[in-house]
């Protein structure tokens, strides 16, 4: 167990243009063609089959073999509508030379630009022992005509933040790391923190915690803190915290279980989205609750047909045990809802078949309320930080029927995996006035501009909007 981890950024922002700045020109095919690049850049762009495509950059030098300036190509403007188009500015982190920067003229959406320029300089490189940083060098840019450098940092490191957690292997991120990551946090910004742990969690009733992560040498727990002031509206956020998820004695395949550190990115997410609140000092009385624990396997691990005593007082059949997130978030979403907060946001990497409905860099989400999945539908637009929602079809309830419980943690067939296991957690939630349910991925796969391959952070950045807009 260590303490919180430090990433790397090989990117910075630039408050004033430096000194030995060297200009970046944003083209596109159409504009490097059209004449205001003098002959000598067009000959060396054709000599570099160079042809201003979206994320291509060409370094120029000088007469002394300097490199004097650079081209990048940028989406069309007409074009410019997808989520890649808009963070473009991610590749540039990786693909510039050493040194300091500036963007001739003005960027289209140039927060984004801006953005995605820090989020794409982002690098894990703590276990590594020559840091791939310093090889290459860091870039600093200054872009022009940004409203508000510090909230584009803020933005970009708390989701550096999250990326890390996720990153972070197990043997270093266990529910007890996870813990001191969250205190690490909440002190660092004045919040109360508490953790009930272990044997606490059934002295305390939260019996779904406890089975989940028992069979674990790391003892479970649920980490609770609460930072701002108690008349401000209530905005609470969960996220499951699975340290590891093995499948229980319901055990996954080696190829399943491979990524399943990442198990813990709904709090790595919730985290980075509280770490945005606080740093902002947004008007509200935010509270932030993680059941971090590790689904293992031992003699004492809770089993297939096993039922459990939930905190609400319903009684959960154990369907299969790997479906372990709904119960340690349903006993958490549980406490969420006893203080009739005004908004309850759960985020978790809860269901193989949300991927398979939309694949991993979009995530489903839930709410009854048409007013707030309007808004987190338009921010994840504006911010380009992708989400879609997803109905809670209440006919799909029957399937969690059980015959000896009151509730099945599965449905036989399987059919709406993401659906269902959404309706489960909204049989614990009733006095929260909103409540949204985010079923994350949590993982890039595939390198995109703005993120590297590993831990994601996803939704995070549309989400601060949200909340900033809804308690102005
Ligand atoms: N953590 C997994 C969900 C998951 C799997 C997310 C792969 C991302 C990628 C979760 O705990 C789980 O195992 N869910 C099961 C539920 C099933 C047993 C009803 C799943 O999705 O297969
Ligand atoms: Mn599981
Ligand atoms: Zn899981």
């Amino acid at each position: 167990m260590t303490s919180l981890p430090l990433s790397a950024n090989r990117a910075a922002l630039l408050d004033q243009q430096a000194a030995d700045s060297r200009p970046i020109w944003l083209v596109t095919p159409e504009t490097l063609a059209n004449g205001q690049f003098p002959q000598t850049v067009l000959n060396w762009a054709a000599a570099n089959a160079y042809k201003g495509k979206a994320g291509q950059l060409l370094t120029l030098a000088n007469e002394q073999g300097q490199i004097s300036g650079a081209l990048f190509g940028i989406e069309p403007a007409d074009k410019d509508k997808s989520s890649e188009g808009r963070l473009i500015g991610g590749k540039l982190a990786r693909l510039l030379p050493a040194g300091n920067w500036h963007i001739e003229g003005k960027a289209d959406h140039a927060e984004l630009f801006a953005v995605s320029f820090l989020l794409g300089g982002y690098q894990f490189n703590r276990y590594k022992k020559d840091a791939s940083a310093e090889e290459q060098g860091s870039v600093s840019l200054y872009i022009s005509g940004l409203s508000d450098l510090a909230e584009t940092r803020r933005l970009a490191d708390a989701s550096a933040m999250t990326r890390d957690l996720i990153n972070t292997p197990t043997s270093d991120m266990g529910p007890d790391a996870l813990e001191l990551a969250a205190r690490n946090l909440a002190t660092a910004y004045g919040a109360k923190f508490t953790a009930v742990i272990g044997d606490d969690l059934l002295k305390q009733n939260f019996p779904m915690i406890h089975a989940v992560g028992r069979a674990s040498d790391t003892a479970p727990r649920l980490i609770d803190f609460t930072w701002g002031k108690d008349s401000d509206p209530k905005v609470t956020l969960v996220g499951k915290g699975v340290c590891f998820d093995t499948g229980g004695l319901d055990i996954k395949a080696a190829s399943g279980m491979l990524l399943m550190k990442k198990d813990m990115g709904g709090a790595a997410n919730v985290l980075g989205l509280a770490r945005m609140i606080m740093d902002a000092k947004l008007p509200v009385r935010l509270r932030v609750l993680i059941p971090a624990v590790e689904n293992s396997i031992s003699g004492n691990a809770f089993r297939p047909s096993d039922i459990l005593t939930s905190r609400e007082g319903q009684t959960v059949e154990i369907g299969n045990t790997d479906a372990e997130g709904r119960l340690v978030l349903a006993d958490a979403l549980t406490l969420a809802d006893e203080e009739n907060p005004d908004l309850i946001i759960d985020m978790a990497t809860l269901t193989g078949a949300a991927r398979v409905a939309l694949g991993p860099d979009l995530p489903p989400f839930y709410s009854h309320d048409e007013a707030f999945a309007a808004k987190v539908a338009e921010q994840a637009a504006a911010q380009s930080d992708p989400l879609w929602r997803m109905p809670l079809w209440a006919p799909y309830e029957a399937k969690l029927a059980s015959k000896v419980a009151d509730i099945n943690n599965v449905t036989t067939d399987g059919f709406a995996g993401s659906v269902t296991a959404a309706l489960f957690l909204s049989r614990f939630v009733k006095n929260a006035k909103v409540w949204g349910h985010f079923d994350i991925y949590g993982w890039t796969p595939v390198e995109k501009s703005a993120a590297t391959v590993g831990g994601a952070a996803q939704g995070i950045r549309a989400l601060y909007q949200v909340i900033k807009q809804r308690y102005v």
